[in-house]
């Protein structure tokens, strides 16, 4: 079993101060959606509605559990102070009607350069083109404007649509480890990375 995240690049103080502060200084994660911000903790009772979803939850080890109103607003709340320390970003979409529509998740490593994208869409909006065109923008939007030189994600083994994603994009797969999930269970998942060169180059074809 490995670690996570796999690949490990010191990238000295002054680069993981810049990461820091971009990860602060940042309102918003680009998305697909009518409109995004950052969640605070009014958002707790629509984002519960959204993770209760088993085509949301099945997918994201890192959601609270057990998934009460109470727990997601903790999560909310640890989220906001990642952001301060330049650690992590929850951001939130909405659709035309100002629904919640989805979220993202955020994760940052700046002693690294590394991070990890995380989220869904609400179950009606999946699988029409929309997600995978976000998160496109979201990872090249990660290397550019926070700086990062790695983004190294998992996915849940057998999540064959983002597995279809990462490698059309170039991702490589490193291996497989387990993740624990907030109640102390455990999800077994493939790690799949890309450097900053490599995901530029890919989309630059
Ligand atoms: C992951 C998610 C954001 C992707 O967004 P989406 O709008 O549903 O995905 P898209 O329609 O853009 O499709 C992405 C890729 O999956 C493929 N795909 C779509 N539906 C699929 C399905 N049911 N089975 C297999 N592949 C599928 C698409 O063909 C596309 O591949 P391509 O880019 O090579 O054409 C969204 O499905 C979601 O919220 N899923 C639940 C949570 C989740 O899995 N999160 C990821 C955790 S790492």
């Amino acid at each position: 079993m490995g670690q996570f995240p796999w690949t490990r690049i010191e990238v000295g103080a002054a680069r993981e101060a810049d990461i820091r502060a971009a990860v602060r200084g940042t309102r918003e994660l680009p998305s697909t959606a009518a409109t995004s911000r950052l969640a605070t903790s009014e958002d707790a009772a629509a984002l519960t509605e959204l993770f209760a979803f088993p085509e949301v939850n099945r997918w994201i080890y890192s959601l609270p559990r057990p998934l009460t109103e109470a727990a997601v607003a903790k999560y909310i709340t640890s989220m906001k102070a990642a952001r301060e320390r330049g650690e992590g970003l929850l951001s939130l979409n909405f659709d035309e009607a100002g629904v919640l529509s989805g979220y993202s998740e955020l994760c940052v490593w700046p002693q690294w350069g590394a991070g990890e994208l995380a989220g869904a869409m609400r179950p009606d909006l999946q699988s029409k083109g929309q997600g995978g065109a976000g998160m496109i923008t979201t990872f090249t939007w990660m290397f550019k404007t926070l700086g990062l030189d790695l983004i190294c994600n998992t996915t849940a083994s057998d999540n064959v649509r983002i597995q279809k994603l990462f490698q059309r994009t170039g991702f490589v797969h490193r291996g497989d480890i387990e993740s624990q999930r907030p109640d102390g269970t455990i999800r077994q998942s493939q790690v799949w990375e890309i450097m900053r060169d490599d995901w530029l180059a890919g989309q630059a074809g």
